[in-house]
């Protein structure tokens, strides 16, 4: 199970409390705490967090992560 970026040791329940306190969306959650700014592997599982609240998801698949990716670039998706 994937739980957390693991480049600067931040778990998702982490970056779920600190955007339920401060209303950040990943981008901020990125200044504060350097998540996704390494390797880069964490955003997906990020921009799932944001979405659903869940904090611990299983591996993602190459198709899964490209369509996340896809939804959060179309403006259309963050309605
Ligand atoms: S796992 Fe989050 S930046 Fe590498």
């Amino acid at each position: 199970m994937v739980t957390r970026c693991i480049c600067h040791d931040v778990t998702f329940a982490e970056l779920r409390a600190l955007a339920d306190a401060t209303g950040e969306d990943l981008e901020g959650l990125s200044r504060r705490t350097g998540c996704c700014t390494g390797c880069a592997t964490c955003r997906p599982y990020v921009l799932l967090m944001l979405r659903t609240r869940q904090t611990v998801f299983p591996v993602l698949t190459p198709a899964q992560i490209q369509r996340l990716a896809r939804d959060d670039s179309d403006p259309a998706s963050h309605r």
